[in-house]
């Protein structure tokens, strides 16, 4: 198993530790445009191998050559937010920048399955699967799992529980309409509305919207990077391992929930062939109205793209 992560600025780099420290993967490429910082990130790691008692190859480049032949590759490049932006004012900046790894990471590894982590992420995903044409099966985004562990962290504070009891859903994309489904959280296959209040149950849905700001406004310079990454590799695990796991993911809608052309977070079965399965979820009629609103707002951040890309090819 080849894994190469573009971007070794926080979220690739930790993406990269957590890769190796949890066996997923029998080689790493970490790459960077910025000459030195992938290579000296990943030599750190591969030092800190001996210890942990894991073999993996370790990789630190600057050249796409070296990714040739991956079976996962992880986009995490771009810029971060600083503290009063919206993931979607990142949207000039990165659109170039993921355009062009994407091109380059699809003529190196034709076979791999991508995860796209760069913000603003759903748009982000839909440029990836359209710059690589790869099938909607080998692209998805990474917000769910990191959205509905949030949501699952304040739950287990909330009512003094394990984080691993608390089982949440998230849909819609990573952005402030993410839809955080009350109906399918539970702890310990307990309803949460049988555990908590409504009142404490709104503020913990709007913890979880806010959750990535939250980060950011305490960071300043950027943004979450130790659960983001957490959250790719448990992505990459269930494909390397074929779990077949039921995660939250950002993918390629095709009339799912009566909506199509638009990437939006859903739960898929992620195995070894990538996406193996969108699940529809049956939704009340206002779960439905907060889903389409959620795809809308990805939807205008799209056209904003198109334009920016048409206008600006170089962006
Ligand atoms: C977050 C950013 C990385 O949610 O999107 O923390």
């Amino acid at each position: 198993m080849k894994l190469t992560i573009i971007g070794a600025g926080n979220v690739g780099a930790t993406t990269a530790h957590l890769a190796a420290l949890f066996g997923v993967a029998r080689e790493i490429v970490l790459l960077d445009v910025v000459d030195g910082i992938p290579q000296g990130k990943a030599l750190d790691i591969y030092e800190s191998l001996p210890i942990i008692g894991r073999d993996c190859r370790v990789i630190g480049t600057t050249s796409y050559t070296e990714t040739a032949g991956s079976d996962i590759v992880v986009i995490t490049a771009g810029v971060p937010r600083k503290p009063g932006m919206s993931r979607d004012d990142l949207l000039a900046t990165n659109a170039g920048i993921v355009k062009a790894c994407a091109e380059q990471a699809i003529a190196y590894s034709p076979a791999a399955f991508y995860i796209v982590v760069s913000n603003p992420l759903d748009v982000m995903t839909y440029l990836t699967l359209k710059v690589t044409g790869l099938p909607r099966t080998r692209v998805v985004g990474m917000a769910g799992v990191l959205d509905t562990a949030r949501f699952r962290t304040f739950i287990a504070l909330e009512l003094g529980v394990s984080v691993e009891d608390v089982s949440a859903f998230v849909l819609g994309g990573h952005g402030d309409s993410m839809v955080p489904l009350l109906r399918y959280t539970t702890v310990a296959g307990v309803p949460i509305e049988q555990l908590l209040p409504p009142e404490r149950l709104a503020a913990l849905v709007q913890r979880t919207r806010d959750g990535g700001a939250e980060i950011v406004a305490y960071l300043k310079t950027g943004s979450a990077y130790y659960a983001p990454a957490a959250a790719v590799v448990q992505m990459i695990e269930a494909v390397v391992h074929d779990r077949k796991r039921i995660l939250p993911c950002a993918v390629a809608l095709e009339g799912e929930y009566g909506l199509s052309d638009v990437v939006c977070g859903v739960p898929i079965k992620l195995g070894r062939a990538g996406v193996e399965q969108i699940l529809e979820l049956e939704l009340t009629e206002e779960e439905r109205n907060a889903l389409q609103r959620s795809a809308a707002d990805v939807r205008r951040t799209i056209d904003r793209m198109e334009e920016l890309l048409q206008h600006h090819p170089a962006t």
